[in-house]
């Protein structure tokens, strides 16, 4: 097993040199290390980066004497995470729950998983094939938000799914609370099955002992990580990690994992993951201390600002929030009298602050690790003068979003929908008939539909309401969602 505190990284040093080898490059990419570059290419990326845009299959990169330059990356990662083994992925997270999707659906047709799934765990879905049987997350009505997934819905679910081969759950969530990772594990395993853990939002949690335990660290047998989210490799720069148990296949990963990749990727998301990992592992508790404290000064000069709040750790305790992840600056907007929209339009078209996430009743604004105090000095000038606008410029009155009616019967899987005979009809004329694409009113982000699941009165009217109330909607083909892609039933 590879140290995993070592200061080196092998990958983007053989990548140096490699470059600094100046070859004649007879192969791709054909902008040629900047040579045949637009000049708009070159003053967008540097001369820097597109000589080292080296793609893969290069002799003492990721080809030549094993381990090579790559395998070492890969296995200093695993073992910085405590994983068995990790793949770099240069798709993203979403690359992460389509092979994972993928390696479940060689395991059997059935799985169990959390409602508020990414996009990509559904379009995973519709890759493999599998039925899912949603569980729900619990659901804060207050905020509007949701959170995590209690062990004894888990349980529930997975009783009522005895041809359940997995459980798929996702912690953190966007706005930071973590779910019991342990005790699901425990849940999954007691019955035979592993548990797998999107925590995308969560790279960072292994390296500093004041953060909620990483899913690994509990137990979870497949986990997703983005490590560009907050641990700051390249944008698309992502890893996979496999638990310490036997419960799935090395080998089957491996296969799914290139099934839904490029054969050419670039060595310069392979090499931002090398550096991002040891940033992370010689100077991530460093780092973390300071920006912990960064944030704990930002969150006490948030709260000064007249009628804003902060998610914290004091949710702990409520159900689905077994520990809190204070990197997502989550800030809670109800007692301005605005909405999370308008403060987070202002902020960005007044005070030059872009936002990661804003609802209705909650914004959120994501820090890096490492990320210097004075950044949180900026958002908070922002907060307090936007708060102070929004206050001059009253709104029109906003009556509360009711909850989200329960979704529709599940008709066929996922996939049957997606691919089947489909049409497309006008919103209002798709009641009763059998979606073939999902929709996510956003907040709080939970599908209200899914391919496969029949569409009700109730579900179109609540999106039509989310809609009027300043939220928006993911999934629909018609992004205006005057119509709806549904199946042709036979
Ligand atoms: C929970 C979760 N999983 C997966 C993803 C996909 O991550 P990526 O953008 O790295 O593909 C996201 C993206 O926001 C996410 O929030």
């Amino acid at each position: 097993m590879a140290d995993s505190k070592q200061d080196n990284t092998p990958y983007v040093d053989a990548l140096l040199e490699y470059s600094a080898r100046e070859t004649g490059r007879f192969q791709v990419p054909g902008h040629k290390g900047g040579l045949a570059a637009d000049p708009a290419m070159v003053e967008l990326v540097g001369m820097t980066g597109l000589i080292n845009d080296v793609p893969s299959v290069t002799e003492g990169v990721d080809i030549g004497p094993e381990p090579t330059p790559f395998q070492q990356a890969q296995l200093l990662a695993a073992a910085a995470w405590g994983a068995s083994r990790t793949w770099f992925l240069i798709n993203g997270a979403s690359q992460g729950n389509h092979a994972t999707s993928m390696a479940l659906g060689h395991m059997g047709n059935e799985m169990v998983v959390q409602r508020n799934v990414h996009s990509s765990i559904i379009d995973g879905l519709v890759l493999n094939g599998m039925r899912p049987s949603f569980v729900s997350p619990e659901l804060d009505p207050e905020l509007g938000i949701a959170h995590g997934l209690t062990p004894e819905s888990l349980a529930a679910a997975l009783d009522a799914t005895p041809n359940a081969v997995a459980a798929l759950v996702v912690s953190p969530t966007y706005f930071g609370a973590c779910a019991d990772v342990a005790a699901l594990a425990e849940v999954a395993h007691s019955r035979g099955l592993p548990l797998i853990c999107d925590e995308a939002w969560g790279a960072h949690l292994h390296f500093h002992p004041d953060l909620p335990p990483d899913a690994l660290a509990s137990g979870a047998d497949l986990v997703t990580s983005s490590t560009h989210k907050i641990v700051g490799s390249l944008t698309q720069a992502a890893m996979l990690h496999l638990g310490k148990g036997d419960r799935i296949d090395p080998a089957i990963v491996d296969r799914c994992v290139s099934l839904v990749e490029t054969t050419s990727p670039s060595g310069l998301l392979t090499g931002s993951l090398d550096a991002a990992r040891r940033m992370a592992a010689v100077h991530g508790e460093e780092l973390l201390t300071k920006t912990l404290a960064a944030i704990a000064n930002t969150r006490e000069q948030i709260l000064q600002i007249p009628g804003l709040g902060i998610l914290d750790e004091s949710m702990v305790g409520r159900a689905g929030i077994a520990g809190w992840d204070p990197l997502r600056l989550s800030v809670d907007v109800r007692g301005t009298g605005s909405t999370g929209y308008r403060l987070a339009k202002k902020l960005f078209y007044s005070h030059g602050i872009d936002l990661e996430l804003y609802s209705e009743n909650v914004v959120v604004g994501i820090f890096g690790m490492g990320e210097p105090a004075e950044t949180g000095e900026r958002l908070v000038a922002a907060l307090r003068a936007s708060v102070g606008e929004l206050e001059a410029e009253p709104g029109p009155p906003q009556e509360k979003l009711a909850p989200p009616p329960p979704w529709g019967e599940l008709v066929m899987t996922p996939r049957e929908a997606y691919l089947g005979p489909q049409e497309v009809v006008p919103f209002d004329d798709a009641v009763g008939r059998i979606a073939a694409e999902g929709l996510a009113a956003y907040p709080p982000g939970i599908p209200n539909v899914l391919p496969g699941e029949r569409l009700t009165a109730e579900t179109l009217a609540y999106i039509r309401e989310s809609i009027a109330h300043g939220g928006y909607v993911r999934g629909g083909s018609d992004r205006e969602l005057k119509t709806l892609r549904v199946t042709v039933e036979r």
